[in-house]
């Protein structure tokens, strides 16, 4: 098995600026590309602040938190990651952005690098298409945050060999996660299951004509959840639960995947959950 000693990840918003946190926190010389340099500057700048905060709360020391932030290169250029062991990529989650960025990677990177998607709903091993080397294409599924989230589903695309499954899955546990790894098919373990039943949660909105409040109440209390369905998709992003249920149901076929229309038209109003400020609850 190669040894990891460098980490590309491209696309540092969400997901990807918490990867890159997990790769500095971890020990690896980590590269992370944006689109621009000031974008990636300003994550490099949001871990960095995350980072004091964990030193403030004592959670980490001043100099491990120093050695971490002075881990992470950014840049704008894809080209700064051809000397990369491993590239986890996270940025949007559409898939022909995903595949020329994975062809260009194929011809950047060294031949045994290993490519990693952090795609959601996608096919791992389309995006493994798109390369010479479908066997050293693996998908890493990380959960939002990801710094906080204890999961990562390794998932092994068609082609995708058992080396490159036990790298990524290392990575993982270097990462201090939990690592379950899974065939490619839609959602993975997590999602295929999860999707489907926050889209029944929500039917269930109209059909009981119950209000929000009301449903969470149930589910934290009778079924024990952590937390109400619709606290959960406000949380997510409505828009990125209404995304992720079209594209398992563009590849499924199955009506449970389907976004229920009350919450497609939240998301049409621009009523995206926490991050806007309102969706099924108004957030300060
Ligand atoms: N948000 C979640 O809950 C979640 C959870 C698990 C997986 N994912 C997956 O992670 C991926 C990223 O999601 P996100 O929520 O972080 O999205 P995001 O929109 O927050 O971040 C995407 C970032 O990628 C950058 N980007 C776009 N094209 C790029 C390119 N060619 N090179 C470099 N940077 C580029 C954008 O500027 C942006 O900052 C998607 O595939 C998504 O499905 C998201």
């Amino acid at each position: 098995m190669p040894e990891i000693r460098s980490i590309g990840v491209i696309g540092l918003g969400a997901m990807g600026a918490g990867i890159a946190q997990l790769a500095i926190e971890a020990g690896y010389e980590t590269v992370g590309r944006e689109v621009t340099v000031e974008l990636g500057q300003a994550a490099a700048d949001r871990i960095g602040h995350f980072l004091t905060r964990k030193v403030e709360k004592g959670q980490l020391e001043q100099g491990h938190r120093d050695a971490a932030v002075h881990r992470l290169m950014v840049t704008g250029e894809l080209e700064a990651l051809a000397d990369c062991d491993l590239v986890i990529e996270a940025i949007v989650e559409e898939l022909e952005p995903k595949r020329a960025l994975f062809a260009e990677l194929d011809r950047i990177c060294r031949p045994d690098a290993i490519l990693a998607t952090n795609t959601s709903a996608l096919s791992v091993t389309e995006i493994a298409a798109a390369t010479t080397r479908p066997e050293r294409v693996v998908g890493m599924h990380f959960f939002n945050p990801a710094p906080l989230m204890p999961l990562i589903e390794v998932v092994q695309a068609e082609l995708t060999s058992d080396d490159a499954m036990e790298v990524a899955a290392a990575v993982g546990a270097r990462f201090g996660k939990e690592v379950v790894r899974c065939h490619d098919t839609p959602g993975f373990i997590v999602n295929r299951v999860l999707i489907p039943l926050l889209n029944d949660c929500l039917r269930v909105l109209d059909e009981a004509r119950v209000t929000p409040e009301a449903l969470d109440l149930a589910l934290t209390n009778g079924a024990g959840w952590p937390m109400g369905p619709c606290a959960l998709v406000d949380l997510v992003g409505i828009d990125v639960h209404v995304h992720a249920a079209e594209a398992l149901y563009a590849r499924s076929r199955d009506p449970r995947m389907a976004p229920p229309a009350r919450v497609v038209s939240m998301k049409d109003a621009g009523l995206l959950g926490r991050k806007s400020g309102r969706g099924f609850y108004t957030y300060d």
